[in-house]
């Protein structure tokens, strides 16, 4: 399966499914890596295969819909059968997710459907909640809405931040990524 990871920033989502890539823990090619910042730290990961990274600055762009158009040339070129969202921060828009129904997942940093969008750690301590997680799902047309394919709980102790629950969930994440992308995999 040839599949393309979109991230914006850190990209340690990124890096934790090319190094299950790599460690064969999942059976797919990444074809490419797609960023839409050219200040992104995740770059920098990459290391040798920034071979296969395409920076496509999203600045250079005057909507959604031309940076889409320049991305879907290199996602058909490379044959690309999934999206990996990972830390991408851009909402993509209702034609493109509609064109690729089913074939975009993302991560998301709360137990959703509760808190979606952005500084979801902060929504959920703002709130008060005593759990709160990370959430895989299909993408589709509306915000964070998309069919739940697998969940993590996290415990919100008395003293959390937003930096110490973020760090709690990312480690989530990382697990929970890596499971959903094996099993997409290996059902295509
Ligand atoms: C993660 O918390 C992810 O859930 C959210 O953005 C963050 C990205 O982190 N969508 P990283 O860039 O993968 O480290």
């Amino acid at each position: 399966m040839n599949i393309a990871i979109f991230f914006s920033g850190n990209g340690s989502n990124m890096l934790n499914i090319k190094n299950a890539v790599d460690e064969k823990k999942i059976e797919a090619n990444i074809k490419v890596y797609i960023c839409n910042n050219r200040n992104a730290k995740g770059i920098k990961k990459l290391k040798e295969s920034r071979d296969n990274l395409i920076i496509i600055d999203h600045h250079n762009f005057s909507s959604i819909n031309n940076w889409e158009k320049e991305v879907e040339k290199h996602l058909k070129n490379l044959e690309i059968s999934l999206i990996c969202l990972a830390g991408f921060m851009k909402i993509l828009s209702k034609k493109f997710v509609k064109r690729w129904e089913r074939k975009i997942i993302n991560i998301h940093p709360s137990l959703l459907p509760a808190f979606k969008g952005l500084n979801a750690q902060k929504q959920a301590l703002n709130y008060g909640v005593k759990y709160s997680g990370c959430t895989i799902h299909y993408v589709n047309e509306e915000l964070d809405s998309g069919e739940i394919i697998d969940q993590s709980i996290v415990g919100i102790s008395k003293n959390e931040t937003v930096s110490s629950l973020t760090k709690k969930i990312l480690i989530e994440e990382h697990k929970i990524y890596i499971n959903a992308l094996r099993n997409i995999v290996k059902r295509n």
